[in-house]
């Protein structure tokens, strides 16, 4: 008699009722999963916290000059060379469907080619920006 109450204490209620002839279609699952839709592949969120890098590595040969831009896609930014004191930060995922990974820069604008939206480099546009601080190589991104 003991196990029996211990039994229908602790197992959750679709076997219980299911030993009962109650059949239910729900998981027994304490956790349930989280859905997070795909963005093609890209990690979902923006890094908390400031980043630090180097701006001098190979990695960002493409900001180096004024005028060069890129997509840093491990921390979900894009990247563009404003001045030689100014780099600019923006969230890389793009205001209409939140697409990540298809960024092109005609000089002026950013176009995500989903549905070629074009969106200002302007920290007053569409674009999540952050806050960067270029100290010699050393560039901060406040995000
Ligand atoms: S997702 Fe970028 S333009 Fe549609």
């Amino acid at each position: 008699m003991k196990n029996r109450r211990t039994f229908l204490k602790t197992a959750c209620k679709p076997i219980v009722l299911a030993a009962f002839g109650i059949p239910l279609l729900e998981a027994c699952a304490k956790d349930e999963a989280t859905y997070t839709p795909s963005t093609g592949g890209q990690s979902q969120s923006t890094p908390d916290g400031p980043i630090e890098v180097d701006i001098s590595s190979s990695l960002f040969v493409d900001i180096q000059a004024v005028g060069g831009w890129m997509n840093y896609t491990s921390k979900n930014l894009l990247l563009i060379r404003i001045s030689d004191t100014e780099v600019r930060a923006f969230d890389n995922s793009c205001p209409h469907q939140g697409n990540r990974d298809r960024w092109s820069f005609d000089g002026s604008k950013f176009e995500c080619g989903y549905h070629n939206n074009s969106y200002t480099t302007s920290c007053n546009g569409s674009l999540t920006c952050y806050t960067t601080k270029l100290e010699g190589t050393i560039l901060t991104i406040t995000v």
